[in-house]
């Protein structure tokens, strides 16, 4: 028994040990270049989708129509655009100068036409840790954060006027 206790005990250390090696010998590559670590995706990917929860179900209170895209539009080009990429135009400059990359949000891409309106009016408004996707809970009434989000939700199917707003250097 007593053996069988010491032998866990030293299997622990092991990885405690391989994991102090890893972590100190430069195994974590904190530089900007490179693809994701071991589990990365993974573990972002799931504690998002728990931190986010139940918003995910969240409805707009606002009606996805032409006014409240367009007001969107307008917040797009002012906070997003830099980072996020213009109308046609793909990735911004800075998207590959962070990591993780900036995904562009309009199209030629799809964005985040697929996703619940809850899920992306959660990550505006709270932002995602470790990235450079800021918080704009504060920044944006919570009417701004829904006009920004139909927006986005429809980015594939916008009115002239809307994509227009989109193209005008503010
Ligand atoms: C300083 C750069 C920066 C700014 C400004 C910024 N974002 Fe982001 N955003 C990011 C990064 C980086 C990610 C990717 C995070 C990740 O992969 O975990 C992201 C992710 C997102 C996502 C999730 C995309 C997906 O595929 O699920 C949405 C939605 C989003 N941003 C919306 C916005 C909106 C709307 C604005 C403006 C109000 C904005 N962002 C401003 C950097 C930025």
């Amino acid at each position: 028994m007593i053996k069988f206790l010491v032998g866990i005990v030293v299997g622990i250390c092991l990885v405690l040990l391989a994991g102090y090696l890893f972590v100190t010998r430069g195994g974590i590559q904190m530089s900007t270049a490179g693809g994701p670590l071991p589990m990365e995706r993974y573990l972002a990917h799931t504690s998002l989708s728990a931190s986010i929860g139940k918003s995910a179900q969240e409805q707009s209170p606002l009606p996805s129509d032409e006014a409240n895209q367009l007001a969107g539009a307008h917040i797009y080009q002012q906070n997003c655009g830099g980072c996020h990429g213009r109308l046609g135009q793909g990735p911004s400059g800075m998207s590959k100068r962070v990591y993780p990359h900036i995904p562009p949000l309009l199209p030629p891409g799809d964005g985040v036409t697929d996703d619940p309106v809850g899920e992306t009016h959660w990550v505006i408004k709270n932002g995602i840790r470790f990235s450079a996707m800021p918080s704009f809970n504060g920044r944006l009434t919570e009417n701004e954060l829904w006009q920004i989000t139909l927006l986005l939700r429809n980015a594939d199917k916008l009115s002239a006027p809307v994509q227009e707003a989109l193209r005008s250097k503010e």
